[in-house]
């Protein structure tokens, strides 16, 4: 016994240092490839500085490589304009020279978290320099604002962290937006910005179903002298003392109030809260950890707008619908490790509680399978995204994966990963050919849109590749979810199927005659059948995928997701006929890449239309059905961030919000509670407490 299991050990050890070696080889190759798919002409040295009247003038294969750029025309504000292609298309540059240029205003978000930007000369005369036009610049080091500008908008220099040198070459100007110098390490700078003063109401989003408001004396925090907690609630006990350090400034508890944070059974609902404030303290009660979190998620929020004195309040509270998602793109953009857990804190802050991740797309595989080690050597870097073409590298181990589920966990987020199948699969495809009909070669795609190229349900490879990644996954991820994806598989759908011989012969073993366009879609079912199966059988996980209509026969028990424009209906009369459970996030209300105004960023996109926030707002989760199909078919509602368009974390949050906010509301509150106005009352208190926090917001609306 002991030899063999030694001798196995030898051989796993063999085999990992095989698969490292094999690995780095891979990953060596990997990175040298993409580096030279960057240079595009042979033998071109692209130039670092340049000086043109505009950026039409400049080749879109330098746009990536300039880090100098000095316009001299009268620049473009809106649409494809000047100030979107040196944001977006030249992401490296590290100076603009705008002095002989000319230009009234510098639009909203013009240099929007540009991540390489050291320095910009403003262009003499301009009046105007818009909302977030720095926003997170984090290398830009100095600024001088010509005596013509009369005003500076909200958050402008929010967060450039580098930005030790800001000249006014005359007086500040009058007109200085809230929050404009947040983060600045210039602290004379901060007093200049409206500080957009608290309001004295509270505001909590989402709106919580019964909020009493008491009489007699406040509560004041600097009396809470001790947190009363049981074991089982230590990490919510940790969360009141950050939240009164971080918003009532209470270093050391010393007073002769509470804060109790008990578990309580008699409530309804595992996410279940209620909330007491009085004179002698704070009162939470939730029935599991989690609603013992949400019930301080509102305390928070109420610090917000009185971090000193609390007047007495009861709130009891429990959401509508039980996932809350919000779901993140790293395949077209990479979203490094640590923003992900960053995203989690604030997202949590309104209750969401699932943080969906799409791993693996036609642009790139993020996501580390130790048996398929090409996945990363090989489609790990997107090379470019439609015009801007410049590359995103990037990938998670599983081990930042188990350390992001547990760090969620503590915000009581969960992890749901998604493997797509049968289409978004051209990054497996090119590093395995062997998974598509015919082991076609492709390269990983560098434009949106869909693609023909698809898994081969008629390949035993393709269910080994498959259960072998569901397996490993299932080691990283405990949710008891798996998102299968299912959408767009090819134009026309899974045409890639028709005529290649192995899928025909499968067609005809499986009895499959049809010959109206319906075969594949039963192929499609045998794959999920399949790969279903193997999901609950053998792992225990409920699966999810995007809801097609022409996939007419949905497993029971599985999650599907309305997401197409105008076909909310259809998806849902699916839901109830094979008794499956269904996700909102019909693109109408829920798909917050979209601009939320005509302008908003992401200026230019593929078609995209407009989301505003009153779209949001205005989902309504029974979508107009009866309490049985809120009871038995509804499953949550999500805020999906294709990020094609989103190039930085920082603008990830700025499509986000306000519109999650929105969605969140939608999600949890009653709808009896609801009201668009009070929202946006609320809204302003949460925003303005987010800027100050430096989360970028978006404020067209
Ligand atoms: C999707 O937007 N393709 C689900």
């Amino acid at each position: 016994m002991m030899l063999s299991s030694c001798c196995d050990m030898k051989i796993q050890l063999y085999y990992l240092l095989m698969n490292r070696m094999l690995f780095a080889a891979l990953v060596c190759w990997g990175a040298l490839t993409s580096a030279f798919s960057m240079s595009r002409t042979e033998g071109y040295t692209p130039p670092a500085e340049v000086v043109v009247p505009n950026m039409k003038d400049l080749r879109p294969e330098d746009k990536p490589y300039l880090k100098s750029i000095t316009l001299t025309g009268h620049l473009t504000t809106t649409g494809n304009s000047d100030f979107r292609q040196l944001r977006d298309l030249s992401f490296q540059v590290e100076r603009v020279d705008l002095r002989r240029a000319v230009c009234s205003a510098i639009p909203d978000n013009a240099f929007h978290s540009r991540p390489y930007l050291r320095s910009v000369i403003l262009p003499q005369g301009v009046t105007k320099i818009g909302s977030q036009a720095f926003f997170g610049c984090r290398r830009l080091e100095r600024i001088v604002i010509p005596t013509s500008v009369e005003e500076i908008g909200e958050g402008a220099f929010n967060g450039c962290t580098l930005l030790r040198e800001v000249v006014f070459e005359g007086a500040p100007p009058r007109k200085i937006g809230k929050f404009a110098f947040n983060g600045v390490p210039v602290s004379s700078l901060e007093s200049l910005s409206d500080n957009g003063l608290l309001a004295d109401e509270a505001a909590i989003i989402p709106i919580p179903a019964v909020v009493e408001h008491g009489k007699g004396s406040p509560l004041l925090t600097t009396a809470i002298g001790r947190i009363v907690a049981a074991p089982a609630l230590h990490n919510e006990a940790a969360h009141a003392r950050r939240i009164l350090k971080e918003r009532a400034g209470l270093e050391l508890l010393k007073g002769r109030a509470e804060i109790r944070l008990e578990l309580d059974t008699t409530l309804r609902g595992d996410e279940a809260y209620t909330l007491n404030v009085d004179r002698r303290g704070v009162c939470i009660k939730g029935r599991t950890a989690a609603g013992v979190f949400y019930g301080l998620m509102t305390f928070e929020q109420l610090l917000v707008s009185h971090p000193r004195r609390l007047q007495p309040i009861y709130v009891a509270d429990a959401p509508r619908t039980k996932i809350r998602e919000f779901m993140v793109d790293p395949c077209r953009t990479f979203i490094p490790f640590e923003e992900l857990k960053r995203f989690v804190v604030e997202m949590a802050r309104y209750k969401m509680n699932a943080l969906h991740l799409h791993l693996v797309d036609d642009q790139a595989w993020r996501i580390e399978i130790k048996k398929y080690p090409r996945l990363l050597a090989l489609s790990s870097t997107r090379p470019s995204m439609d015009d801007m073409l410049y590359s995103s590298p990037g990938f998670y181990t599983q081990d930042e994966m188990k350390e992001l589920v547990a760090f969620a966990a503590k915000y009581h987020v969960m992890v749901i990963p998604e493997i797509e199948m049968p289409g978004h699969e051209v990054a497996a495809i090119h590093a395995y050919p062997q998974l598509t009909p015919g082991a076609k070669r492709v390269p990983v795609r560098t434009t949106c849109g869909v693609s023909n190229e698809l898994l081969n349900p008629a390949s035993e490879f393709t269910y080994e590749f498959l259960f072998n990644v569901f397996d490993e996954l299932a080691e990283v991820f405990p949710a008891p979810y798996v998102h299968l994806g299912g959408d767009e598989a090819g134009i026309p759908p899974l045409d890639c199927w028709t005529n290649d011989s192995s899928c025909v012969a499968l067609k005809k073993r499986l009895g499959i005659k049809t010959e109206d366009g319906s075969e594949n879609w039963r192929l499609q079912k045998y794959m999920f059948d399949r790969v279903i199966a193997h999901l609950r059988d053998k792992l225990g996980k409920t699966p999810m995928f995007w809801y097609e209509t022409d996939f007419k026969e949905i497993q029971p028990g599985c999650v599907v997701f309305a997401w197409r424009h105008g076909l909310t209906n259809a998806a849902i009369d699916a839901a109830i006929r094979n008794k499956a459970k269904i996700m909102l996030c019909p693109g109408e209300h829920c798909y917050l890449d979209y601009p939320m105004q005509r302008g908003d960023m992401p200026e230019v996109n593929w078609g995209m239309p407009v989301t505003t926030l009153k779209a949001s707002y205005d989902l309504e989760p029974s979508w107009g059905r009866d309490a049985d199909f809120e009871q038995n078919n509804l499953y949550g509602v999500a805020g999906t961030l294709w990020s094609e368009c989103i190039n930085t974390p920082e603008r990830i949050y700025y499509q986000a919000y306000p519109r999650g906010l929105a969605l969140a509301e939608a999600g949890w509150s009653l709808r009896t509670r609801r009201n668009y106005d009070d929202f946006l009352r609320r809204l302003k208190i949460i925003q303005n407490d987010m800027m100050r926090r430096g989360i970028s917001v978006s404020l067209q609306y």
